[in-house]
């Protein structure tokens, strides 16, 4: 299902960025993908599969 129809963005991909990179914020989130640079329709959307895909993410730690 398409989340930002402005720029073609699906939740899928949209919770593929955020598994991957894991965006602290709607801001850090739209520095990483389109979503909401144009109408600003699909970033309460957006916001609600991020914090939805970062409840459920493993945490990483970083081994140095
Ligand atoms: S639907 Fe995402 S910017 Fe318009």
């Amino acid at each position: 299902m398409y989340i930002c129809l402005c720029n073609g963005i699906s939740d899928k991909s949209l919770r593929e960025v955020v598994r991957r990179y894991q965006p602290k914020s709607i801001q850090e989130l739209r520095h990483l993908v389109p979503v909401g640079k144009q109408c600003g329709k699909c970033v309460r959307a957006a916001r609600e599969i991020m914090e939805d895909e970062l409840q459920h993410a493993p945490l990483y730690k970083e081994i140095a």
